[in-house]
């Protein structure tokens, strides 16, 4: 069953290149004339409220990072037990889109039916074909990630970011943002994907990381943008099946306060792949290496970093920054498996947690 995996984690991450393939073809048109299929009409909304929770509200990050920087579209993220409390102000230009793996994750459900029953257009994105979310939303389309055993999701989420790094870039084609000549080299990356995400998943770089952190209690992720995002999923994955304290912190807001806890050997995880956030990030990294952090950096391939201002490196591929959530994620995941693996914690099974949250 686990297919020679010793965790249905592991093998989860490694069927990321077939999902992620499965997903996009499910979505990509092959004529030019337009550029998806089988999506619904995004065109006629000014907002959207992107609503779910834990890592599905974490894809919707990245994804808000990338409706509004490339079509320039409002996007609202927000956390469904929160959002379902606090009564939106919602319009009819206003589109809610809920994300969920399960399809029954029971606040991203209560979520859907406040928007509902106000007669506000709804859009899930689901794994699980005839959830009770994937039933209810006016529009749905599904990931193709394939059933996920392992409570913490990765080839799931990885579906996610895909999909919803998709309905950006239809978003700013719809929008006249892109230019035929940059959709033409992003659809050809994207076909390459697959590719890329099989080489990935040989990369042992991240093997020496995980040894310095399986040895310590306390960790920061740290990015801007769109690595802020993805900060944010790395350090719930590590978390949540390693059991080690870690935070994860827009590079910028950590002298508000947090950089008071780092001192000497910390580890600190800086992701870096935006390049026009680059210097910004690296200023913020030289901050905690002055206070002794032991910084790994995650940066992408081509962005070159001093020596003096890290201690182990991992480099990530370079893609186009529509796709690159999709495949920095992978070594981060590789990453906590292995600190859990080392630690000798049940993987696929984290203590007090379900698979499907159906409680609120
Ligand atoms: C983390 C994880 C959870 C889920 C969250 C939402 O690894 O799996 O944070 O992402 O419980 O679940 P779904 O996507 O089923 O609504």
């Amino acid at each position: 069953q686990k297919g020679g995996f010793e965790h249905f984690m592991l093998k989860e991450i490694h069927e990321e290149p077939r999902a992620v393939r499965d997903t996009m073809a499910a979505y990509i048109k092959d004529d030019i004339q337009d550029l998806v299929k089988n999506l619904p009409d995004l065109s006629k909304y000014n907002e959207i409220h992107i609503v779910s929770c834990g890592s599905a509200m974490y894809a919707g990050m990245i994804a808000k990072s990338l409706i509004e920087t490339k079509a320039r579209v409002k996007v609202d993220v927000e956390i469904a037990s929160e959002y379902r409390y606090k009564d939106p102000i919602l319009s009819k230009d206003t589109l809610v889109l809920l994300v969920s793996q399960s399809g029954e994750t029971a606040d991203t459900l209560a979520a859907l039916l406040l928007a509902k029953e106000q007669g506000i257009d709804t859009f899930a994105i689901v794994n699980v074909v005839g959830s009770s979310i994937a039933r209810e939303a006016k529009y749905v389309a599904y990931t193709l990630a394939g059933p996920e055993i392992a409570v913490a999701t990765t080839k799931a989420y990885c579906t996610q970011v895909a999909l919803l790094s998709l309905i950006a870039l239809n978003l700013a084609y719809i929008h006249n943002r892109i230019t035929q000549k940059e959709i033409d080299q992003i659809i050809e990356e994207i076909h390459c994907l697959p590719d890329i995400l099989n080489e990935l998943l040989k990369d042992e770089q991240y093997i020496t990381a995980g040894k310095i952190i399986s040895r310590h209690s306390n960790v920061f992720f740290l990015g801007r943008g769109l690595d802020y995002a993805l900060s944010m999923e790395g350090s719930l994955k590590l978390k949540e099946i390693s059991y080690i304290h870690s935070e994860a912190y827009a590079a910028g807001e950590l002298k508000h306060g947090t950089i008071s806890l780092i001192e000497k050997g910390t580890p600190v995880i800086a992701i870096c792949t935006d390049e026009r956030l680059f210097e910004k990030t690296i200023s913020n990294i030289k901050e905690v290496k002055a206070r002794g952090a032991n910084v790994i950096l995650f940066v992408r391939e081509g962005l070159n970093v001093s020596e003096d201002y890290y201690d182990y490196k991992i480099e990530i591929p370079k893609v186009d920054m529509m796709l690159q959530g999709i495949v920095t994620v992978v070594p981060l995941q590789l990453l906590s498996y292995q600190v859990a693996n080392l630690r000798g914690c049940e993987i696929d099974q984290p203590r007090n947690l379900a698979k499907s949250v159906t409680v609120e």
